[in-house]
């Protein structure tokens, strides 16, 4: 039994498993995208020194997928937001996801650690900018006007994004979830040693690689187990 008490401060990571069942392909599951592309060929910046058109194409064909009509916030996205929308101290969402299902669910506290596929950003001015279109090669900066806009990612071997906020987070945190990440990308698998008061709980459909540390792992799919467990702790 699982003791929560009263919190105050909610720190929840998620990851590729979240938006699974909203039609996003995980990286590490069978079928992930890990199992059909190679890292170093189109999530590292020598892959996009190396051969930027596919690197370019990689990530338009899954800013196009995100696009598509049928790829919607699911229910573990809509108990996160009401989360946030009804507890009476601070929700913080942590997304390794490059996706915005939590932004379109309603959620709007939400970090993006490892960039957002529908942003650009130009290697030379280093303006980020939002983006629906292809990038090209040929595409120009609208600020600077040179040839040098990039995906708003963080490849393999670049530093993720707001890690001391992250860190400032987990450190204040009292109760920590982490949902559909399989443990095994630092710094994020490495949040749940940055949170040493908090009550840790894991959502995913299976074991991961950093299930000991926490007090409860829930098994099942995010899109019943989180609503469920958002009650839970809506009703305390
Ligand atoms: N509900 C809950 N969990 C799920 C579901 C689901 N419907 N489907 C899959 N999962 C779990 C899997 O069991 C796995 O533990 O989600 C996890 C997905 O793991 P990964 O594919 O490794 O994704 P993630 O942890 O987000 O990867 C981290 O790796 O390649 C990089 O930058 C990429 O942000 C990504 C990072």
């Amino acid at each position: 039994m699982l003791n929560i008490g009263l919190k105050s401060n909610i720190v929840i990571l998620t990851g590729a498993g979240i938006s699974q069942e909203s039609g996003i392909n995980t990286f590490r599951d069978q079928n992930g995208l890990w199992h059909n592309y190679k890292i170093e060929d189109v999530a590292t910046p020598e892959a996009f020194q190396k051969n930027p058109k596919l690197v370019l194409d990689f990530y338009n064909e899954r800013r196009k997928h995100l696009l598509a009509p049928e790829i919607k916030p699911n229910a573990a996205h809509f108990a996160l937001a009401r989360l946030e929308h009804t507890f009476r101290g601070l929700v913080t969402i942590i997304t390794q996801n490059v996706d915005n299902l939590h932004e379109r669910a309603g959620s709007e506290n939400v970090i993006h650690i490892h960039g957002e596929l529908l942003k650009s950003r130009c290697n030379h001015c280093q303006i980020v900018s939002s983006i629906k279109d292809n990038i090209e090669a040929e595409s120009l900066c609208q600020h600077c006007h040179q040839k040098s806009l990039r995906p708003h990612i963080v490849w393999f071997g670049e530093e993720p994004h707001y890690i001391d906020r992250c860190h400032q987070l987990l450190d204040a945190a009292d109760l920590f979830i982490a949902i559909g990440t399989s443990g095994m990308v630092y710094p994020a698998a490495g949040f749940i040693r940055h949170c040493p008061d908090a009550t840790k709980v894991e959502i995913n459909t299976e074991e991961t690689a950093i299930s000991h540390l926490f007090h409860k792992t829930i098994m099942g799919p995010a899109s019943m187990k989180v609503p469920e467990f958002i009650d839970f702790l809506i009703d305390l």
